[in-house]
């Protein structure tokens, strides 16, 4: 099968890529990436010269650029992960948000309309758990909970959510979407909580927690992500929305506290002056208090079980960072993004 993969240069695309492509020389994996600052392609490096691998450097705001790589490669499945993905970002500026996360849903849901008859091709959305808005101490999103969306970020996911359920109404679009919690793992640009607390902790710099860091994420291991995305996409159905997360609630002090733990334990660099570096500071506006995913649909229907708990997962990942040093530090002293100029900026 041609699959088209959006994103796949980003964190969660790069880890999907890595993990399938190998597995799967049955089928040809086309990504398409605009390659922004959260991409990396050095992220692609043990798939980059697969015979069952393309890449496809376009921006999803760019109409024409999307038709022609669908005349070109010609996929019976999209998997789209491509979005501006950081909620710090879309406060300070929102603009990216609306035209990547809306506007490029929209050009790839046209794209799919023009090239495909009805009931032909499928279109898997990779959305996020945000869409559901806040909640407070008790209770969990499940797949019918109302959508709240708290961010630009959030509400750009949940009206690009709106215009796939809307194709599937309006057009027969064969579609499925599903809503994941937080995820963690290798390859995360260190802008997220995870990998920004780890190297700071590794730089002895400071850790920043905003307000009184109680607020709770429900954490997922990237591969547990991937992996469920690819049940879905084989045995889910049409039209449906299936919740993805590991029951694993922390509230952000406690993960903090725990990256210190490992790093110490791991390093040999002292936990109570990791610890220390811990830095109260102001809040995000609009800042949901909790998230928790019920699972429970794609767990009784598709039998997906994750296969990391948050403890074996955050152990995996800091190693991951202490073995990738080459990695890590072109992506601290932003490298990878005179790479991508040299290489990229000048294309059409
Ligand atoms: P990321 O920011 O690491 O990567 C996003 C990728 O999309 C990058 O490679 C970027 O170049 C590409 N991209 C952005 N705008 C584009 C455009 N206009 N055209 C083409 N490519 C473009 O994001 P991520 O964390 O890997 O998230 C991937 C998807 O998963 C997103 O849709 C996000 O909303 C969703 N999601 C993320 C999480 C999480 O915890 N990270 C959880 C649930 C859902
Ligand atoms: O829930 C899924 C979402 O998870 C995804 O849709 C988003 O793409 C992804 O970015 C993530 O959003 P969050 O806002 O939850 O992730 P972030 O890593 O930015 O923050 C996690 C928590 O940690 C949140 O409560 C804010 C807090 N935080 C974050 C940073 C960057 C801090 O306390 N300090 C920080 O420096």
């Amino acid at each position: 099968m041609k699959i088209l993969v959006t994103g796949g240069a980003g964190f969660i695309g790069a880890n999907f890529l890595n993990h399938l492509v190998p597995k799967h020389p049955e089928h040809t994996f086309v990504n398409l990436d605009k390659l922004t600052y959260a991409a990396n392609l050095a992220s692609l490096e043990p798939v980059a010269k697969a015979d069952n691998y393309r890449l496809a450097v376009i921006d999803l705001v760019d109409f024409d650029g999307v038709d022609r790589a669908f005349a070109e490669h010609e996929p019976e499945l999209v998997i789209h992960f491509a979005a501006e993905s950081h909620v710090d970002r879309s406060i300070s500026g929102p603009r990216a948000f609306i035209k990547s996360n809306i506007e490029g849903t929209f050009n790839l849901l046209e794209a799919c309309r023009k090239h495909w008859e009805p009931g032909q091709g499928l279109f898997h959305h990779v959305s996020t758990d945000e869409v559901y808005g806040s909640l407070g101490d008790e209770g969990m999103f499940v797949e019918t909970t109302r959508y709240d969306p708290s961010s630009p970020y959030s509400a750009s996911k949940a009206a690009s959510d709106h215009l796939v359920r809307a194709y599937a109404r309006t057009f027969g679009l064969r579609t499925r979407i599903t809503n994941c919690s937080n995820n963690y793992g290798p390859l995360q640009f260190p802008e997220k909580l995870i990998p920004l607390m780890v190297l700071n902790a590794l730089e002895g710099k400071p850790l920043p927690v905003y307000g009184e860091g109680l607020n709770v994420r429900d954490w997922l291991y990237v591969i547990d992500h991937c992996e469920a995305i690819w049940k879905v996409v084989h045995e889910g159905e049409d039209g449906q929305t299936y919740n993805i997360g590991g029951n694993n609630e922390v509230r952000n002090i406690d993960v903090v506290k725990e990256i210190c733990a490992v790093v110490a334990e791991q390093t040999g660099k002292s936990r109570g002056e990791l610890e220390g570096l811990i830095t109260y500071v102001k809040d995000r506006p609009g800042h949901d208090l909790r998230y928790a995913i019920d699972a429970t649909k794609l767990r009784t229907e598709l039998h997906w079980e994750p296969t990391e708990t948050f403890s074996t997962g955050l152990r995996k990942t800091i190693r991951w960072y202490l073995d990738h040093p080459t990695w890590v530090q072109q992506v601290r002293t932003g490298e990878y993004r005179k790479w991508i100029e040299k290489n990229y900026d000048n294309r059409g």
